[in-house]
């Protein structure tokens, strides 16, 4: 087995099948999921099954409230566009389930039917977007917490940042996921604004501009005005962002306290189906 760091952050896993791992492998594979924040698997042979063998590995499954399940398999989330739909899930910088009071560890996302051309998945660095901040921000997000919801996405809310859609329930051309009764019965939880990874132990900065609503306690246009700036950094900071050219038999799982991800939407007219399991995980402290 083979871990290779890629451009702005990541690690490739070569020369193994994840259906038969042995311990240490395994190890290897936990600590460099830890380290790198996300970690791609190339050429694998996997069933829904095995899917779900290796993502139990790490914790129990979250099964997700809002996307369409796997019609055989509810552990199993689709992330699909159907060649009518013009909206992608993700199709937006974010992180899953920054919305929960324990956040999800992270997600393991399967190819299982891929456009011509088109549909990578943008990552993006949270360790390195925190060490890459100024002394003075650094100083000035010390104790701060963020307010983080889901409730404009998935319940009746017209908000379209994160592009929501799915296969299963869509209109022609138009369609999005979304269980308002579910969703309007989210209790908003309040996360730090720089967190200490409890994998790795080092900071990352932990808001996104899909959950994340406002800075607790600071006025709107003060709270506004220092999200935007943090986004600012992250989406202009090239240097730790990676983009991931999927490949039948590829798979992705990334860290969802350490990592952003976009779905990128440029395959009109073809069709993208994955499999998407997430793994629960934790409080997050500063
Ligand atoms: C997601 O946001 O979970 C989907 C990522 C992708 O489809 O590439």
């Amino acid at each position: 087995m083979q871990i290779t760091a890629v451009e702005g952050l990541g690690a490739e896993i070569t020369d193994l099948d994840i259906k038969n791992l042995s311990e240490q492998e395994f190890a290897d594979i936990r600590a460099a999921f830890a380290e790198h924040g996300v970690i791609f698997f190339r050429d694998q042979d996997t069933t829904e099954n095995d899917h779900i063998a290796y993502a139990e590995r790490y914790g129990d499954i979250k099964v997700n409230r809002f996307f369409a399940a796997h019609p055989n398999f509810p552990q199993i989330a689709l992330v699909a566009k159907e060649p009518d739909q013009k909206d992608n899930i993700g199709g937006g910088w974010h992180t899953d389930h920054s919305y929960d009071h324990e956040p999800a560890l992270g997600s393991v996302l399967v190819a299982r039917e891929l456009p011509d051309s088109g549909g990578d998945t943008m990552f993006a660095s949270m360790y390195k977007a925190y060490d890459s901040l100024s002394d003075e921000m650094k100083a000035k997000l010390e104790g701060l917490k963020a307010l983080h919801s889901g409730k404009h996405i998935f319940g009746e809310g017209p908000d379209s940042y994160y592009n929501t859609s799915d296969a299963g329930t869509h209109e022609e051309g138009t369609s999005r996921i979304g269980n308002s009764a579910v969703a309007e019965q989210l209790s908003d939880p309040e996360h730090p604004i720089v967190i200490t990874h409890p994998l790795s132990g080092k900071k990352a900065l932990y808001v996104n501009p899909a959950f994340t609503r406002e800075v607790v306690g600071m006025e709107k246009a003060e709270s506004d005005e220092l999200l935007s700036d943090l986004y600012t950094h992250v989406f202009t900071g090239h240097d730790f962002h990676h983009r991931f050219q999927w490949r039948p038999g590829s798979i992705a799982m990334w860290d969802n306290r350490s990592t952003w991800h976009w779905a990128l939407n440029d395959y009109q007219g073809q069709r993208r189906i994955m499999h998407r399991i997430t793994i629960e995980g934790c409080p997050l402290d500063a």
